[in-house]
């Protein structure tokens, strides 16, 4: 069964490949069309990750899924929340503006959020699902590994930050992980 991803960050391709590759699915991920370029002007994540699923839809008239994520801190209200991407310019900016928000402030809890949103072939909503992992935010940057904020968020119940987890080690935490696993789990029942 083929399902276009509808996104075009190659990270967050790539991870949702090797957890499908890691579980050994009868399903291929493939590209949206070209021309895939939705206006992500949502308020909340389901709502834009709703967006990105339709507009595949609309140019791939097959199952599409998509994903919306971000980084949540409850000392700045919950912010970068669905503006994490575009936060500051650059990855490193956006860990700095982060940084120099939080200076000094004590709480420094967070989570990761991600919605995936499961489109059938007849353009309607089959199945969605919002994952969530909970951490916190360190004072500097530690670790090369993955990729946006993961240098500076503290796995809850781990000493490392997501960027010092090892692929396998993030796939098994991650927001987009648990996320994932629930759609996949749902589609198993329909292969
Ligand atoms: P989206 O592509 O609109 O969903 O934006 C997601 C943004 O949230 C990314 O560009 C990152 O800045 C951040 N983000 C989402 N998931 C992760 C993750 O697993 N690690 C680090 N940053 C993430």
């Amino acid at each position: 069964m083929k399902i276009v991803l509808a996104s075009s960050n190659k990270h967050k391709v790539q991870e949702i490949n090797d957890i499908v590759k890691s579980l050994n699915l009868p399903l291929e991920f493939i590209l949206p069309p070209e021309g895939f370029d939705p206006i992500e002007n949502g308020e909340t994540f389901e709502e834009n990750s709703y967006i990105k699923a339709k507009e595949a839809w609309k140019l791939s008239k097959t199952w599409t899924l998509a994903d919306d994520s971000g980084l949540c801190i409850d000392a700045l209200g919950g912010k970068p929340g669905i503006h994490s991407a575009r936060y500051a310019e650059t990855p490193a900016l956006r860990i700095e503006r982060v940084l120099n928000e939080l200076e000094g402030v004590q709480n420094r809890k967070a989570h990761f959020t991600c919605v995936m949103t499961l489109i059938n072939p007849q353009g309607e909503v089959e199945y969605k699902y919002m994952g969530i992992c909970e951490g916190s935010i360190i004072e500097e940057t530690r670790g090369t590994n993955g990729f946006g904020y993961d240098p500076i968020f503290l796995v809850k119940g781990d000493t490392r930050t997501m960027a010092e987890l090892s692929k396998e080690e993030k796939n098994r935490v991650s927001h987009r992980s648990i996320a994932l696993r629930h759609i996949l789990s749902y589609l198993q029942q329909l292969i």
